[in-house]
């Protein structure tokens, strides 16, 4: 029709455009309900506040601890006070679930399908996915899924691929920038030869939040959440086979990863795990989320970059499926 195309013409200068509703999918037109109650258990409401003593504590001690780690460029205080912490689980800045590119109801059943082909392990059936805390959920092939639950399938279905995780003899893994403990429970679910995984984060909440986790899903015998002005002591006397990063640097400044990639280098920790957020879809670069660069800076400690592959093996899911991005695997020289 002449006056759609006109209107067409002008809307393309805002990225827009005007399509026949008829070529829409439900979710597309809005009709479909996104938002889900949110499931607690019990002592979680009146644990996990802003005024809980052990939160008040972390803050305290992190503002005092002046190193790079902790100068804030994504988490500001503004930033982390966007999310409600009961919800921590949440579509927010940990995962986002609704917000990242291919993040519909159709991306999710094609990831869901994706990550059960190449789920040789039984990843999947090891983790299941209990709604708890507010994430964001789908029922495909009867299976309650969720981005926390596919990522995770993804991510260590690729370190089982390359590093052999499961032959490990006594597997011990430290994330840095944690999060809640995502992929921590995930990996202790998956794998019994994980004799400790430590997390440990520059975001006293992040900190509060895996604490809170780690104990709400019975997991203090194999992780230890480490606040971050205690880190560079507890690496002084624990060996690390595997140190995973996963949406983190990139969120951080170049000091601080500096400040990471020095304590990992002097621990000698052998494999390294990047994952970047893909501000052009495609995490074809290991950068910032302003687009700097920073694997020369990976370089510099000795890291050498052994594998970069696509999230998703199939080019296909990894044009349409959820959050794509790529993986790096680096290893220290020795
Ligand atoms: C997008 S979340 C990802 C969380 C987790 N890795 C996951 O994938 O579920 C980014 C994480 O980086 C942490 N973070 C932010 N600045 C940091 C810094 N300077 N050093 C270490 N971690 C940082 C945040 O607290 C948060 O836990």
């Amino acid at each position: 029709m002449f006056l759609a195309r006109k209107i067409n013409s002008l809307l393309s200068f805002f990225g827009l455009t005007i399509v026949d509703k008829s070529v829409l999918y439900d979710w597309q037109k809005g009709e479909v309900a996104t938002s889900q109650d949110l499931q607690l258990p019990a002592g979680a409401f009146e644990y996990l506040n802003t005024e809980n003593p052990r939160l008040q504590e972390l803050r305290r001690r992190y503002s005092v601890f002046q190193d790079n780690a902790s100068i804030p460029v994504v988490w500001t205080d503004e930033y982390v006070q966007s999310y409600g912490l009961q919800s921590f689980r949440g579509d927010n800045c940990y995962v986002w679930q609704t917000r990242d590119p291919n993040c519909a109801e159709i991306n999710y059943c094609l990831t869901a399908y994706y990550a059960q082909k190449i789920d040789t392990l039984g990843l999947l059936d090891k983790n299941c996915e209990d709604g708890l805390f507010g994430v964001h959920t789908y029922t495909v092939d009867s299976r309650c899924i969720s981005r926390d639950l596919l990522d995770s399938t993804v991510e260590l279905h690729f370190l089982e691929k390359h590093l052999g995780l499961s032959q490990f003899e006594e597997l011990r893994i430290l994330d840095i920038g944690a999060g809640y403990g995502r992929l921590a429970y995930r990996t202790v679910n998956a794998f019994s030869n994980v004799s400790s995984y430590l997390c440990t984060d520059a975001v006293p909440e992040s900190t509060f939040l895996s604490e809170y986790h780690v104990k709400f899903r019975a997991l203090e015998n194999k992780v230890t959440v480490v606040p971050l002005d205690e880190i560079e002591k507890r690496l002084q006397n624990q060996t690390i086979d595997l140190a995973v990063n996963i949406h983190s640097f990139s969120e951080c400044t170049l000091e601080a990863i500096e400040w990471w990639l020095d304590i990992l280098a002097g621990a000698r920790v052998k494999h390294l795990f990047i994952v970047p957020n893909a501000s052009d879809h495609k995490g074809e670069k290991l950068a910032l989320n302003s687009g700097e660069d920073f694997s020369s800076l990976v370089e510099k400690y000795g890291y050498k970059l052994k594998i970069k592959a696509p999230k998703y093996e199939d080019p296909m899911v990894q044009q349409y499926g959820v959050s794509p991005t790529h993986y790096y695997l680096y290893q220290l020289e020795s």
